[in-house]
């Protein structure tokens, strides 16, 4: 029986997590697995996360659409839920919303449930977002802007709103609005000044959220008991994770990472389900990993924040028409980056141009860097991952040689963790392979330098977490089932 039917069948809740800084293609993940799900759940993250999801419609026409807060399960038909470990902002869900209705049909659109104890983004919550970012100056964490911070570390101090206050009476939640404004006074008084940032007051902020909240009331509703009771029924429950291991708040590269919590230890809490039921984990990897934002990328090919700016400074290479430039600078990179004599620039450019490498939700470049196996090796460890699905592995075709990360050399010593941002790191150079693997469906098909890549990758990480999917191009059927 292969790997992943294995986990399909044992699972009650199978959590899928990122294992690198995020945009490893989960949502591919999700899409071939959901249809053997009763439902798709967030646990974690918020509108920062993107998965990029298709619809087919009635010509059988694949419609591209990016979801942020809505689980990209939406895409299988199956019902969706917003766990209570969710980050939520109402008017970036209903953007979605009248998205996803306009390509499904309004009477097509599967049941969505919304965790009433959600934390939501208030005004308040951006402003002290940005207040942090701008205190930080060059060593911003360079966040996606979505309040994903304050949401959570304003819950944790226990002034947050959760998405039940916009429900109680006007008076309640004045109370705590004002409560949240008071403590945050200082702050906002600088933004005005400092800034000249316009903050609105009070009694217009608990107007528009209760307002807002008034359009969202049929989805909300206590979204663990609700789940409990259909497990009771024997429902199966597919948690989608946001974000990856190393952007996670504990284990990631504090304090460069998110502020939830990106691993399956937050699927339980996330999502209300007893720990013994997440019963079963995929974790996904890149073939090649990417990073955003500020913070440690040991196996990093060049420079964030040029490879961040190089898609918009070089829009002949990306998106719909730019089919030949791509062509021509893919194929003349490529015999450089085999000769020997490509930059660092080139070689990096070349990844990013080839996987169209740039962020679903800031549009920012995505930086490029090499398979580190010691980074994927502590993920799966620490998660007890039961399987990898290794994403984008045709992006590797056409290397004469493919260096991978096995030996990090840190302050502390070798394959040490404490202190990621300067370590240097050493290289295996496997064989690659030129046969054309896109959409390539059977492992048998593979060139054996391509098995072998992946048989010493399971034989690194310990022998014992299979790699289950490989992800061979972007289309549904770009994978191989294992
Ligand atoms: P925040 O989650 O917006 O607070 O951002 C914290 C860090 O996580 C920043 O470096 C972001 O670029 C990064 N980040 C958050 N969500 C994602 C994601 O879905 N993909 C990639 N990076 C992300």
């Amino acid at each position: 029986m292969k790997t992943i039917d294995k986990l399909i069948q044992e699972a009650i809740v199978l959590t899928v997590i990122g294992a690198c800084w995020g945009d490893e293609g989960k949502g591919k993940v999700i899409d071939f697995i959901a249809p053997f799900f009763d439902f798709v759940a967030r646990f974690s993250g918020g509108a920062n996360a993107g998965h990029t999801v298709f619809f087919e419609n009635d010509q059988g026409l694949l419609k591209k659409v990016v979801t942020h807060l809505i689980p990209s399960g939406i895409a299988q038909g199956k019902p969706c839920v917003i766990g209570p470990g969710v980050f939520f902002d109402i008017e970036s869900f209903l953007g979605e919303l009248t998205e996803l209705r306009s390509v499904v049909g309004k009477e097509n659109m599967p049941p969505i449930i919304i965790d009433q104890n959600c934390a939501v983004r208030t005004p308040y919550h951006t402003i002290l977002e940005n207040w942090l970012e701008a205190v930080r100056g060059s060593n911003a964490i360079n966040t996606t802007g979505k309040a994903i911070g304050p949401m959570a570390g304003l819950d944790a101090l226990r002034i947050g709103i959760r998405l039940k206050d916009l429900f109680s009476s006007r008076k309640q939640l004045s109370a705590k609005l004002s409560y949240l404004h008071k403590s945050l006074e200082p702050i906002l008084n600088e933004m005005v000044y400092r800034f000249d940032t316009e903050v609105p007051d009070l009694c217009q902020v608990s107007k528009e959220l209760t307002k807002l909240a008034q359009r969202i009331s049929d989805f909300v509703t206590d979204s663990s008991a609700y789940l409990r009771k259909e497990m009771k029924n024997g429902a199966k429950v597919l948690a989608e994770g946001a974000q990856a291991y190393w952007l996670d708040r504990v284990y990631g590269t504090y304090p460069y990472v998110s502020s939830g919590t990106s691993t399956n230890l937050g699927a339980p809490q996330g999502l209300g389900i007893a720990p013994k039921l997440c019963n079963k984990t995929i974790i996904v990897a890149k073939a090649l990993p990417t990073r955003v934002g500020g913070g440690p990328f040991p196996s990093e090919i060049w420079d964030r924040k040029l490879a961040e700016m190089f898609p918009k400074s070089n829009k002949h290479l990306f998106g719909p028409g730019t089919e030949i430039a791509r062509e021509k600078f893919l194929s003349k990179t490529l015999r450089k980056i085999n000769a020997g004599s490509a930059s660092k620039m080139e070689m990096s450019t070349y990844f990013q141009v080839l996987g169209d490498e740039r962020g679903a939700t800031t549009g920012r470049g995505r930086s490029v860097g090499y398979a580190d196996w010691v980074m994927l090796k502590k993920a799966v460890e620490t998660t007890g991952a039961d399987a990898i699905a290794l994403t984008r592995f045709d992006m590797l075709t056409g290397l004469h040689q493919i260096p991978v990360v096995t030996k990090h050399f840190g302050y502390f010593g070798e394959d040490s963790f404490a202190n990621l941002d300067s370590v240097t790191v050493g290289f295996d150079r496997l064989n690659g392979w030129e046969d054309d693997i896109d959409n390539m469906q059977d492992w048998n098909f593979l060139p054996q330098q391509g098995r072998d890549y992946v048989l010493q990758m399971e034989n690194f990480i310990g022998g014992d977490v299979p790699v289950g999917l490989i992800g061979t191009g972007p289309s549904r059927e770009g994978l191989i089932v294992r």
